[in-house]
C-alpha cells in the first residue's frame, strides 16, 4: 500500500510545485505589448522595416514593450531613459547575445566578438581590441593609408569632373571604405583584379545573411527544413571566406619583406597561441587560428559597409539642403583654405562638419536596432519582470526621433540643433547612440568617425556637387533598405566640379 502511494504523492507534489511556479510567474508583471498569435507570436508585425514598425507599436504600448517573436520572449526599448536602464544601469545583466543558427555558422561557432555571449572569452577579445587593435594610437597609424586611398578617389573624381561625367557616389564611397577596411585589417585592398582579393561579394553575402530574419531561430520546429535557404547559403559563404582568410594568414606567416607589419591581422597573429584567459568554460584559453579568423571576420564585417552607409545618407541630405552644403563648404574654405586638401589635423576644427555628421547618425543610425542583447538572469526594471533569456532590442532609430529628447521637428535634417548642445555620439547621451553604449558598445567607433569625417570633408572641399541635369532635390529617393545596416535603396548620382586652386 505504502509503495503504491509514494509515486502518487510525488506526482501530486511535482504538479503542485509547477502549479505554484506558474501562478508565481503569472503574478509577475511583464511589460505591455500587443497580443501575440499562436506559434508565430508577433513575428507578422515586423515585416519590411522593423525599426519603423516597432516605433509605431511603441507609441501604443510604451517605451518598454513586450513581444513574442515565435517562442522567444522579446523586450523592445524605445526611449532614452529605458535605453539607459538596459545599457548602463543594468548592463551586467543585459550583456548577453541571443544565439542564431546563421551567425553561429558564419562566426566559427560564435568565436568572434559581436555574437558571442558576454563571458571571459568575450572580455579578452574586447581587451585585445581596446589595447591593441583599435587603440587611439593604432587608429592614428592608419593615417597614411587613408590619405592614399582618398587621394586615389580624388584623382578619379577629378577626371570625371574634367570629362563632365556623372559619378555614382554611393558606389565610389562603398569601394573606398571596403578597400580601406581590407587594407587596415588584412594589409590588402579588396578590389577585384589580378592579384587583389575579391572579398566584396563575400562580405556582402555575410552581412546580408547576418542581418536576415531566420524564422528557424524563432520557431525551432522549422529548423531542420531551412525553408528560407539561409543555412545553406551560410555554409557556402563560410567555406569561401575561410579559404580566403586561410590564404591571407598564410601570406602573413610566410612574408619576409615586412610589408604586412602593423596591419590588424599581423597584430592579432603576434598574440596567437598566447594565453588569453584562465577562466573560459566553453571557449579556448588560447587565441587559436580559428579565433583569429573569427575576430578578423568580425572586424571586416563591422567596418566594411557601416561608414559608407553614413556617408551616403549625409551626401544625399546635403544635396537636399543646399544651404547646409554651402555652410559646410564655407567652413572648409575658412579652416583649410583653397590651396590644399584637408589633413586629418584639420578635423577637430571643423565643428559644423561634426554637427552634420551627428544629425545623419540621429536620423539614419546604420544599426537601427543595434545588435540584440539578451538578459542573462531574471530581472525587474521599472516594475516590469523580464525573464532570463529575453531578447532585448534597443530601437536606436526611435531614440533619435524621441520628441521629448529632441523637439517636434525630429524628421527634419537640421544640424544646427547641435549648435549649443553637449549631446555627443560617444554613448553617454541615450537619445543618440548609433554606436550603442557601455560594455557592448562599438569598439570601432573612433576608426569609423575619423574615416567618415575625413572622407566627407575631402569630397566637399575638393568638389562642388550638382544633381544630374533634369533632377531636383525633391526627386532624390531616400527609401531605406535593411540588411545588417540601414542603407539607401537607390544609389546617388552626382556631377562634380573641381573647386581647389591647386
Ligand atoms: C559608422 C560605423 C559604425 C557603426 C554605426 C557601428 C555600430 C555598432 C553597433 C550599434 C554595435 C552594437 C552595439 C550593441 O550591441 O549595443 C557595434 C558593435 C560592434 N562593432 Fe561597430 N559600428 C561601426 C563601425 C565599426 C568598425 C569600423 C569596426 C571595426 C573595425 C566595428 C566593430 C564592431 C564590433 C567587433 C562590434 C561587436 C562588439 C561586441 O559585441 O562586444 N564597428 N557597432
Amino acid at each position: 500500500m505504502e509503495t503504491l502511494d509514494l509515486p502518487i504523492l510525488l506526482t501530486a507534489l511535482v504538479t503542485l510545485y509547477y502549479f505554484f511556479l506558474l501562478l508565481h510567474r503569472k503574478s509577475k508583471k511583464l511589460p505591455p505589448g500587443p497580443t501575440s498569435l499562436p506559434i508565430i507570436g508577433n513575428l507578422h508585425q515586423l515585416r519590411d522595416l522593423p525599426h519603423r514598425r516597432l516605433h509605431c507599436l511603441a507609441k501604443s504600448y510604451g517605451p518598454i514593450m513586450f513581444l513574442r517573436l515565435g517562442n522567444k520572449p522579446t523586450v523592445v526599448v524605445s526611449s532614452p531613459e529605458a535605453a539607459e536602464l538596459v545599457l548602463k544601469t543594468h548592463d551586467n545583466v543585459f550583456l548577453g547575445r541571443p544565439k542564431g543558427l546563421v551567425t553561429h555558422l558564419l562566426t566559427y561557432g560564435d568565436r568572434g566578438m559581436a555574437f558571442t555571449e558576454g563571458g571571459a572569452y568575450w572580455r579578452s577579445m574586447r581587451k585585445l581590441c581596446a589595447l591593441q587593435l583599435l587603440s587611439p594610437a593604432k587608429v592614428e597609424s592608419y593615417g597614411p593609408a587613408r590619405r592614399e586611398e582618398l587621394g586615389r578617389l580624388v584623382e578619379r573624381v577629378r577626371a570625371a569632373a574634367v570629362a563632365r561625367e556623372v559619378v555614382d557616389v554611393s558606389a565610389e564611397v562603398g569601394e573606398l571604405m571596403g578597400n580601406l577596411s581590407c587594407r587596415l585589417i588584412l594589409g590588402r585592398r579588396s578590389n577585384s583584379g589580378n592579384d587583389e582579393l575579391d572579398l566584396k561579394p563575400l562580405i556582402h553575402e555575410v552581412l546580408s545573411l547576418a542581418g536576415s530574419f531566420n524564422l528557424a531561430d524563432y520557431v525551432p520546429l522549422l529548423g531542420p527544413f531551412d525553408l528560407q535557404g539561409l543555412v545553406r547559403r551560410a555554409k557556402v559563404v563560410h567555406r569561401a571566406i575561410d579559404e580566403v582568410l586561410e590564404g591571407v594568414i598564410r601570406e602573413h606567416e610566410q612574408d619576409m619583406t615586412g610589408k604586412y607589419k602593423g596591419d590588424l591581422l599581423d597584430t592579432i597573429l603576434s598574440v596567437m597561441d598566447h594565453p588569453m584567459t584562465n577562466n573560459s568554460q566553453d571557449k579556448p584559453d588560447m587565441l587559436d587560428r580559428t579565433s583569429v579568423k573569427a575576430i578578423v571576420l568580425d572586424l571586416i564585417s563591422g567596418s566594411y559597409e557601416s561608414s559608407s552607409t553614413v556617408i551616403d545618407w549625409t551626401f544625399s541630405e546635403l544635396m537636399r539642403s543646399p544651404r547646409t552644403r554651402k555652410r559646410l563648404q564655407q567652413e572648409l574654405r575658412t579652416v583649410v583654405g583653397m590651396n590644399r586638401m584637408v589633413e586629418e589635423s584639420d578635423l577637430p576644427k571643423l565643428s559644423y562638419l561634426d554637427m552634420v555628421i551627428k544629425e545623419t547618425f540621429r536620423l539614419y543610425p546604420p544599426g537601427p536596432l543595434l545588435i540584440p542583447h539578451e538578459a542573462t538572469e531574471d530581472i525587474e526594471i521599472n516594475g516590469y519582470y523580464i525573464p532570463k533569456r529575453t531578447r532585448i532590442i534597443v530601437n536606436a532609430w526611435a531614440l533619435g526621433r524621441d520628441i521629448d529628447a529632441w523637439a517636434n521637428d525630429v524628421e527634419e535634417f537640421k544640424p544646427e540643433r547641435f549648435a549649443n548642445s553637449s549631446v555627443d555620439l560617444k554613448g553617454q547621451d541615450f537619445q543618440l547612440i548609433p554606436f550603442g553604449s557601455g560594455r557592448r558598445g562599438c569598439p570601432g567607433m573612433n576608426l569609423a568617425l575619423i574615416n567618415t569625417r575625413l572622407f566627407l570633408a575631402q569630397m566637399l572641399h575638393c568638389f562642388d556637387w550638382e544633381l544630374p541635369e533634369g533632377t531636383s532635390p525633391s526627386d532624390l529617393d531616400m527609401t531605406e533598405e535593411v540588411g545588417l545596416s540601414l542603407s539607401k535603396a537607390k544609389h546617388l548620382f552626382l556631377m562634380p566640379t573641381y573647386r581647389l586652386l591647386v
